[in-house]
């Protein structure tokens, strides 16, 4: 069952893709303050301010006839957002007021719905001499909050990775492929699914590709799972299980916890026997136009991960494993094949070094006209 934070914020991310009204009815029901604090926790994620100095920031976000005051503060020991004080709100060096609905609708919304036209930012002081040090310090942060509300699709997977500490860039150069394929969905509310955590024994460890996932796709709500217990690393709208991808028991309750998925992407034991079950189990889970992709392929070729040197069609390997599912795409045209039951559900397969996207959908073009010669 799903916590009442992730349903609202669920709720939030549906309401942010239509109208004013649904969106102001929504935010009415879950309570101007919850709303504020899910949508300043968001913010202040994205906005990265390490590498900034100290600063206080007052967010007034306006509703019909209240303001709800949030402060984002850095300080030496991290960033909270928090409702204002009465003295923190005495002590801020910018102040942006704005409506809800506007925020709302920039933090979560698709591509383009967001604005700032009820937008007013003010600056401490900016005319006295003495703070002009000051505010000047603030204006990078501030920046990168508003950017954060304003340009949700603006950083590149490639940065998300970096900044995020994930490997798919650099020891690997995954995100130009994930790009070409996520790009066009990256503002749906999709739910997405990652086997394989990161940090390995150390159950406070990892959760780089996770974060990354959140910041690059920012109305998904984001699954993780691995082995080790790693639920510690959960935060709002990103959920770690735990379970073993060769357990097909394990995964079924994973989908149970995920619901349908839009994007499944295997990157865990990288054991062949492992991909294979992990496949068969979590494949029926992916909707149609969903998109699975398995990471790391060059251990199909590596005895110690159950790959073979030499035999590079052994469908006991992973690449084995998908390219006999490559003929299925044309199992229209296949006179006398054994139907498996991916042919007519995989509509497209892709394969780039060390790694493979396979779309789900229906596959039932038709074949060739019968009057055809075949032989
Ligand atoms: C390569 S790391 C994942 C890195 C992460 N996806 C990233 O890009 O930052 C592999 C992870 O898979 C986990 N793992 C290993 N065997 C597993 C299994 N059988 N089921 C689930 N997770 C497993 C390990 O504990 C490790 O944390």
């Amino acid at each position: 069952m799903r916590s009442r934070a992730v349903g609202d914020i669920e709720r939030l991310v549906h309401a942010a893709g239509a109208g004013d009204g649904v969106l102001a009815e929504s935010i009415e029901s879950i309570g101007a303050e919850a709303v504020a604090r899910i949508v300043m926790a968001e913010v202040v994620d994205r906005a990265d301010l390490r590498g900034c100095p100290p600063v206080a920031v007052s967010f007034r976000l306006r509703t019909e006839g209240t303001i709800t005051e949030m402060i984002v503060d850095k300080s030496g020991s991290g960033v909270t957002a928090h409702p204002a004080t009465a003295a923190a709100a005495s002590r801020t060096d910018a102040t942006v007021e704005q409506s809800l609905v506007e925020v709302v609708r920039g933090v979560f919304g698709p591509r383009g719905a967001g604005s700032s036209a009820t937008r007013v930012l003010r600056w401490r002081d900016i005319d006295g001499p003495e703070s002009f040090g000051r505010p000047a310090l603030a204006f990078e942060p501030v920046r990168r909050l508003l950017d954060s509300i304003d340009r949700p699709y603006h950083t590149s997977l490639a940065e998300w990775c970096v900044r995020s500490g994930s490997d798919k860039w650099g020891v690997h150069q995954y995100p130009q492929h994930y790009e070409r394929h996520f790009d066009p969905i990256r503002d749906r509310p999709l739910t997405i699914l990652e086997i394989g955590v990161g940090g390995y024994d150390d159950p406070h460890r990892g959760g780089e590709s996770l974060r990354m996932w959140k910041r690059y796709f920012p109305r998904a709500a984001i699954f993780g799972l691995d082995i080790v217990d790693k639920t510690a690393l959960s935060t709002p709208r990103l959920t770690v299980l735990q379970g073993d991808q060769s357990s097909a028991t394990d995964l079924e309750r994973v989908v149970r916890a995920t619901g349908p998925l839009d994007i499944i992407i295997d990157d865990g034991s990288h054991i062949s026997a492992h991909v294979i079950t992990a496949f068969h189990t979590l494949f029926p889970a992916l909707r149609d136009g969903g998109v699975y992709v398995v990471e790391d392929l060059q251990t199909s070729y590596w005895p110690h991960f159950g790959g073979k040197s030499g035999a590079y069609n052994d469908i006991s390997t992973s690449m084995g494993f998908l390219k006999a599912m490559l003929d299925g795409l044309n199992h229209e045209e296949i006179d006398g094949r054994e139907p498996a039951p991916t042919d007519a559900a995989i509509k497209g397969m892709h394969f780039y070094h060390n790694m493979a996207f396979l779309e789900k959908g229906e596959n039932r073009d038709g074949g060739a006209p019968s009057w055809l010669s075949r032989i």
